[in-house]
């Protein structure tokens, strides 16, 4: 790994053994963009890389010279207006009104490691030697303005994390309309772009499409990152596929609006952008101000799709996420959710919690409805105190009860909003986000809380960390369960209002930083009514997230191979519910139920207790299977190898450092007669190491394995009636495969 800048040709390079970045200082004193890629050997010179061909219709920078024009220019840091016609990375608005302006390179300082995002999620390391930065800053002399661009590029993978910050070194104040933390110019389109969209109880489906000239993007305006849209997207060539290819990915490590973009040009330049959504966005600089944009990573992977994802999540898993839950096998848990909505009391929780206990449950979670009047979704958000006569001994006597049972215990909170029909609504309505003179419209009945004001986090601060401070509390559900509206803050002028979706988001992360740092051992899960909000800046703090509401286990298929490209399978909320599933209505086999769960934190959503001896049964050697493999399901190299979104089948797998132990999810939709003799081939073991099957015995050489595949077909296949035995819609197998080396 290295960071090379080449005084002559004023060159730098980043490289690894993977990835070579490569960028100019132009003539203009731009920052130009002429390599990213596969690495390439280090050079003095690449400048031949800047198009100097004039063309029609073109304007050009310097009078008589038909050579330079930013439209034809691949840049870093690209402004609108100055002969570029394209979305730009930044756009300064200033006192006269102007929009343009002119970053030139001043100077640049190259460094060991990488400096830490005050107030932001970023990716970090432990040891210098894990990665180097380079920060080179640009002016603009007529505003005074001065962005320093960070480029970090990490030891391990194809991994180039960046962000700008941006400094007002003028005497007037400007305004930020426009601040994007990464923009990459490519020099063709020859690209599938593959976005991961939904909607509540369908997050994070795969949709691709060619790029075409034109702007296609994905983003959010909603206050979270989404539902709807995830702060990630891939650039793949078509030839790419899961096992082989060039494939680049963006993510954006940020947990608010966002535009993730790409541009393509009349001459199929492809020019991406990854940022805080400019719409509603206005910043005010004053004289001496700077701000901050999120950080974005890229991933750089010529190993196909599953590459790239692995990048992703080693550095997810390791140099993302933090604290003493970042490396450890998740506890099995029961969420009692879906098992008594808001109907419950403490003798009907003990009761649930002491069936789990015996199956061999480590954590009981009580989720919402346990605080002041709310016994439905109208009221109580805000007023953070046990309602007493649910919880006759508080949270403080019920964790209590939990731990003299063995169990570890966790609460659900949701900080961030408050009913109308609440005591602390009735003590600070002047709290909530709302437009003066305008609707104030609700979601689930409920209301946003001003988290762009300290006041309002703190005091939502001191309610939440006097509950874990006296309760025996080891994990919290962090939940979000509506977007926002009106979006407006009372202690905030008129020229600070599009300010206010950035210092909400930074308002949850200063609450989650002061949370996680008091409370080290506490486990927390980040939540936005399911998936509405599983993105890497939760990541940062909260190490696992509920990824979807739906806990239907077909439907689970598409969302998990969905949110595996980007994230760890550590990461990826995953339980059991009842059968019929709560959202579809959908009868599904309690073991698929579990062989898909497994793959991702592992736990309960329903009542134990209403299950039979035989499920009983059935959920002891679940919890049993997934002590003994959980460390290699949520920390080990995972592959997609048939994708749900292609087929009736889907199978991944996880593979173990060593190579010795893997463990294959199998999954069939719908059932049909007479069907192919089928197999999956596998990948990521060793060739030359013998695997034996733990469910059959059969022993095969690791190629054998990944180059003939696996039989997933049993000996029923091709018959149906009576005798067949588990050939029935929703079937599914694990295989677990042992070195006999
Ligand atoms: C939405 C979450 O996603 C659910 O798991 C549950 O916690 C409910 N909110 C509770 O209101």
């Amino acid at each position: 790994m290295a960071i090379i800048y080449h005084e002559s040709s004023k060159i730098f390079h980043l490289y690894n053994d993977t990835v070579s970045y490569i960028m100019m200082v132009m003539k203009n004193g731009h920052l130009g963009q002429l390599y990213c890629g596969k690495k390439i050997h280090d050079k003095e010179d690449f400048t031949y890389l800047l198009e100097k061909a004039g063309r029609s219709m073109t304007s050009y920078l310097y009078e008589g010279d038909r050579t330079f024009s930013l439209e034809h220019t691949r840049q870093e840091f690209p402004v609108y207006g100055t002969t570029d016609y394209r979305q730009p990375a930044v756009e300064v608005l200033q006192e006269n009104g102007s929009r343009i302006s002119d970053f030139q390179y001043v100077s640049h300082c190259i460094r060991a490691g990488k400096p830490k995002l005050e107030g932001l999620p970023a990716t970090y390391t432990e040891t210098d030697s894990e990665a180097q930065t380079v920060v080179i800053t640009l002016q603009d002399v007529v505003t005074g303005m001065r962005a320093e661009l960070s480029y970090s590029i990490f030891e391990e993978g194809g991994v180039i994390a960046r962000n700008v910050r941006l400094v007002n070194n003028g005497t007037a104040s400007v305004h930020l309309t426009q601040a994007m933390s990464l923009c990459l110019d490519l020099p063709d389109c020859d690209y599938e772009w593959l976005q991961f969209s939904g909607c509540w109880a369908r997050e994070r489906h795969i949709r691709h499409r060619r790029l075409v000239q034109g702007t296609q993007a994905v983003g959010s305006m909603r206050g979270n990152s989404s539902h709807e849209h995830n702060p990630f997207m891939v650039l793949k060539r078509p030839t790419a596929d899961e096992r082989q290819g060039e494939v680049l990915g963006f993510s954006f490590v940020y947990s608010g609006n966002f535009l993730i973009q790409a541009e393509v040009d009349a001459h199929d330049v492809t020019r991406v952008l990854v940022g805080i959504h400019p719409s509603c966005f206005d910043w005010k600089l004053e004289s001496g101000a700077s701000f901050q944009t999120p950080e974005a990573v890229l991933v750089y992977s010529d190993q196909g799709l599953n590459g790239m994802s692995q990048t992703f999540h080693r550095l997810y898993q390791k140099r993302l996420a933090r604290g003493c839950w970042r490396d450890r096998e998740r506890p099995i848990l029961l969420n009692n959710w879906e098992a008594t909505y808001f109907d419950f009391d403490e003798e009907q929780l003990i009761g649930i919690a002491a069936r789990a206990k015996e199956c061999g449950v480590e954590l009981f979670v009580l989720d919402d409805g346990w605080f002041g009047e709310r016994r439905s979704d109208r009221a109580g958000l805000g007023d953070w105190t046990a309602n007493p006569r649910l919880l006759p001994g508080g949270i403080t006597g019920l964790a209590e009860r939990m731990e003299e049972m063995g169990l570890q215990f966790g609460l659900w909170f949701e900080p961030e909003m408050v009913n109308k029909d609440s005591d602390f609504y009735r003590r600070h309505s002047d709290w909530i986000l709302a437009t003066p003179g305008r609707s104030q419209s609700h979601g689930r009945y409920q209301h946003v809380l001003d988290f762009s004001r300290k006041e309002v986090v703190d005091e939502i601060y001191r309610m939440m960390s006097g509950i874990l401070r006296e309760a025996k509390v080891s994990y919290v559900k962090w939940d979000m369960n509506r977007s926002i509206t009106e979006c407006y803050s009372a202690a905030l002028p008129a020229d600070r209002q599009g300010e206010v979706f950035h210092r909400y988001i930074l308002g949850v992360y200063d609450l989650y930083e002061r949370l996680t740092a008091e409370f080290p051992r506490v486990l927390f899960e980040s939540c936005a009514s399911g998936g509405g909000r599983f993105d890497p800046g939760m990541l940062y703090y909260a190490p696992q997230g509920w990824t979807s509401d739906d806990s239907d286990a077909v439907e689970r298929l598409k969302i998990q191979y969905g949110t595996s490209f980007c994230y760890p399978l550590s990461s990826i909320g995953s339980h059991v519910s009842a059968s019929p599933n709560h959202q579809l209505l959908r009868r599904t086999p309690l073991h698929t139920r579990a062989n898909v769960a497994y793959f991702g934190t592992f736990g309960y959503e329903l009542d134990l207790n209403a299950l039979t001896g035989a499920e009983i049964t059935q959920v002891k050697e679940q919890i049993c299977f997934m002590k003994k493999y959980r460390r290699l399901l949520q920390f080990g190299t995972f592959y997609r190898l048939q994708s749900p979104f292609e087929g009736n089948e889907t199978a991944w797998m996880t593979v173990s450092e060593d190579r010795k132990t893997a463990i294959v999810g199998w999954y069939r939709v719908l059932n049909h007669v007479n069907g192919n003799f089928a197999r999956v081939r596998l990948a990521g073991l060793r060739p030359d190491y013998r695997y034996r099957s733990v469910s059959d015995g059969r022993i095969c050489y690791g190629d054998e394995l990944m180059y003939l595949g696996l039989i997933t077909s049993d000996d029923t296949a091709s018959e149906t009636g009576m005798d067949v035995k588990s050939c029935g819609d929703f079937e599914s197998r694990i295989y677990v495969l042992e070195s006999v080396e």
